[in-house]
């Protein structure tokens, strides 16, 4: 099976994080999100991965140069310009060969990590005998999700991008397609054209569309609070998704780094062993990525360290992201789901709460 990868969306919502750093290429558990994505396909049968990139292109590049992400082959196209996501489906196919395979294939958010059993999606496709299958998940608030009104039987009457509440329904795009090569033939070429908002109401109209409604492990890392989350949740296990328990060798992968299940002697959970600990810090239900310090009497709970950031003595950081490099001064508190840019200096004393520094330019 050959998939598309999504993966060349600006990362608004995780800015200024992803100022410099492209949204799939942030760490989620010592890791590249994009790596606990390929590793879970891989491990649904998978074996070619075309990733669809546009914004910061080169990261993705110079991090897979020999083509081999996580067991899986993997190549690329990069977009003249953002095509949207059918329109970048279409380049992807186009541009890589996809084209001269001709069977069904699989398109993928790049930013959600998940459980779900491909295999079985797939059976649901064939027996259907549907131009495309999408896999939907149950949330409390649909209104930021593309919502899907099924029949009992999984076939779709409505998709709704993003609707004014009230939502006709609770489930929701999750994110993961499979498709026949027609669906190509839907989308226009050399435009914007969003799958969402388009492609799919088009082929539900059709009575083509179908979904598989399974509450699996789920997440889409791409705000604040569940880009913190899946890294939390991988470290608790949550999830069979990802690198780090998808059945991959730990020398091969996760070279001296701690995570669920894998946590050497006197290293907490989540703490890479490159990182430097002072003894009397606390660290708490946290990812620590390598080369990050954490000084004296600091507090480090329910966040994400990245590496080489610097948490000098006193401070504080509580349910927030410090970037790379970034530094927190001494006594300062950064709390409430601030994310800390890279190289960014908090100065010491500072309070920061549910903040972006440095904010929008
Ligand atoms: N190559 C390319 N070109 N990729 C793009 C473009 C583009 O122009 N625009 C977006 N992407 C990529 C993003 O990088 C991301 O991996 C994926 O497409 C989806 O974009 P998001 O920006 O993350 O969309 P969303 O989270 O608001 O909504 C989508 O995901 C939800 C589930 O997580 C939609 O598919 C919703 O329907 C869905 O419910
Ligand atoms: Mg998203």
């Amino acid at each position: 099976m050959q998939a598309i990868l999504l993966v060349g969306g600006f990362g608004t919502r995780l800015r200024p994080l992803t100022l410099t750093t492209p949204k799939q290429m942030l760490p989620v558990l010592h890791r590249p999100m994009i790596e606990h994505v390929v590793c879970a396909l891989g491990a649904h049968g998978v074996d070619r991965v075309v990733l669809a990139l546009g914004y910061h292109d080169e990261a993705f590049r110079a991090a897979y140069p020999d083509g081999r992400c996580a067991g899986v082959d993997l190549s690329w196209v990069v977009e003249p310009e953002p095509l949207d996501t059918a329109g970048a489906i279409r380049f992807a196919y186009t541009e890589s060969g996809m084209e001269s395979s001709e069977g069904t294939f699989l398109v993928a958010n790049g930013d959600v990590i998940t459980d779900l059993d491909v295999g079985e999606m797939l059976q649901l496709h064939r027996t259907s005998r549907a131009e495309a299958t999408i896999h939907l998940i149950e949330v409390e608030d649909p209104s930021r999700y593309g919502v899907v009104v099924t029949d009992s039987d999984g076939r779709v009457g409505a998709f709704v991008e993003k609707p004014q509440p009230p939502a006709p329904s609770n489930w929701i795009n999750a994110g993961t397609y499979l498709m026949e090569p027609s669906v190509i033939g839907r989308i226009d070429a050399g435009r914007r054209v969003s799958v969402e908002r388009e492609i799919f109401p088009a082929v539900a109209e059709d009575r083509s569309l179908w979904a598989l409604r399974r509450n699996t492990y789920w997440i889409d890392a791409g705000t604040p609070q569940t880009y913190l989350r899946a890294q939390l949740d991988l470290l608790d296990g949550l999830s069979s998704a990802g690198v780090s328990s998808a059945g991959v060798s730990s020398e091969r992968v996760l070279s001296g780094v701690s995570s669920a299940g894998v946590s050497p002697a006197g290293v907490p959970a989540g703490v890479s062993p490159e990182a430097s600990i002072d003894p009397a810090a606390v660290i708490e239900r946290s990812v620590v990525m390598a080369g990050a310090v954490v000084g004296t009497d600091s507090v480090v709970r329910g966040s994400a360290v990245h590496a080489g950031a610097v948490i000098e003595p006193g401070a504080v950081v509580l349910d927030s992201v410090v970037g790379s490099g970034a530094t927190v001064g001494r006594g300062a508190r950064v709390t409430d789901g601030t994310l800390v840019g890279a190289r960014f200096e908090v100065a010491p004393g500072v309070t920061l709460s549910g903040a972006r520094v440095p904010g929008a330019a």
